[in-house]
């Protein structure tokens, strides 16, 4: 019998795209579901991967997918992910991010796909109680975003209890690098995340980078993070599914370092690695930014044997910056 494929839904975004890639490298059978909102058709580099263009809110689509490929597993990236867009609309990350992938579970509960990795966010646990977090911490977001996803973390839990669907629930920290040979990267639009940022300021795409916030309880007053590598994250979803597709238990895990790294040191980084000078602006705090978000990553090294090759930030900023430098320069095509 034929090997049953993998469907990987926002396979065109950006952790979606390098978890694709990483997959393919591996051998696995492959279908992409993306309705290339966010998504780059470029993105998609391997031959051989079936590509379905389609909501996975619509239910057409979905039933199509399962019936013309025999689905083994799902590992579902697709998903808005721009926080403060969330506060703003909040209805919009409810409809896209946990209502549409119900159409998509009940394709599975119909099909008896039972094996599903989620792409989830250390946004689940809002401000932390303490660091660094582990993934018993107490799961209270503080936006829509973050609810959005632990909402669809708490649905798989009851999937789970209902007709045994299993799960692999990863946490990221703060993603960023690109593949690293200048054909896939970041490229969201608009860009709001930190390291792409300050790079955009050296290119001349941006005059300037802010630091939102230097007064923070921190050593040196800027917010800090656990910057993980994008390929780091896509071998935790190729060990995640074997993980379930081996029998294993549901679970969540934080994908992170371990390392914090606050703005400033980022700039440094960037400086370090560039050797050019950032033009830099110090402004206001931007809402909703917790002081620390750094990862306890231990549960995910002892259940999935996953653990960041790259620990040093000056490696995500080297291989943001080639992709930035690159072929495509930074951008796919719009
Ligand atoms: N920052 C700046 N200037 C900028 C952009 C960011 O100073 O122009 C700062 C932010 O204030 C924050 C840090 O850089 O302190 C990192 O910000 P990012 O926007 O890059 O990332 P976040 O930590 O806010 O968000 C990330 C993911 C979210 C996820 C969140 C928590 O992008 O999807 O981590 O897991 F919800």
């Amino acid at each position: 019998m034929a090997e049953p494929a993998i469907l990987v839904s926002g396979g065109a975004g950006y952790i979606g795209s390098h978890t694709l890639r990483h997959l393919a490298a591996e051998g696995r059978k492959l279908v992409v579901l993306d309705n290339f909102v966010h998504g780059h058709q470029e993105a998609i580099l391997d031959e051989g991967i079936t590509v379905v263009e389609g909501d996975l809110g619509d239910p057409a689509v979905v039933e199509r997918v399962f019936s013309e490929h025999e689905i083994g597993a799902v590992v579902h990236f697709a998903a808005f992910i721009n926080v403060g867009e969330s506060v703003r609309d909040p209805l919009k990350y409810y409809d896209n991010n946990t209502a549409r992938p119900l159409v998509l579970l009940a394709a599975m509960q119909r099909h008896g796909c039972k094996v599903f990795v989620l792409s989830s966010t250390a946004a689940v646990y809002g401000e932390p109680e303490a660091i660094p977090l582990v993934e018993s911490h107490p799961l209270q977001p503080v936006n829509p975003y973050g609810w959005s996803k632990l909402m669809l973390e708490q649905i798989l839990r009851d999937c789970g209890t209902a007709w045994g669907l299993r799960s692999v629930c990863l946490r990221y920290f703060n993603a960023s690098g690109s593949s690293g040979d200048g054909l896939i990267g970041e490229d969201h639009e608009p860009e709001t995340h930190l390291i792409p940022r300050v790079l955009l300021a050296l290119t001349g795409e941006a005059d300037k980078i802010t630091v939102f916030g230097t007064d923070y309880d921190t050593p040196d007053g800027t917010c800090i993070r656990d910057y993980i590598h994008v390929n780091d994250l896509a071998r935790a979803h190729a060990l995640a599914l074997d993980h379930l597709l081996g029998g294993g238990e549901s679970v969540a895990c934080n994908l992170g370092t371990g390392v914090g790294v606050s703005v400033r040191e980022i700039i440094d980084a960037v400086e370090e690695v560039t050797g050019k000078k950032v033009p830099v602006e110090f402004g206001e705090r931007r809402e909703g930014d917790p002081a620390r978000l750094v990862a306890d990553p231990s549960r995910a090294k002892e259940i999935l044997g996953w653990e960041a090759g790259k620990k040093d930030v000056r490696e995500m900023v080297e291989s943001a910056w080639t992709w930035m430098n690159g072929p495509k320069k930074g951008h796919f095509q719009k």
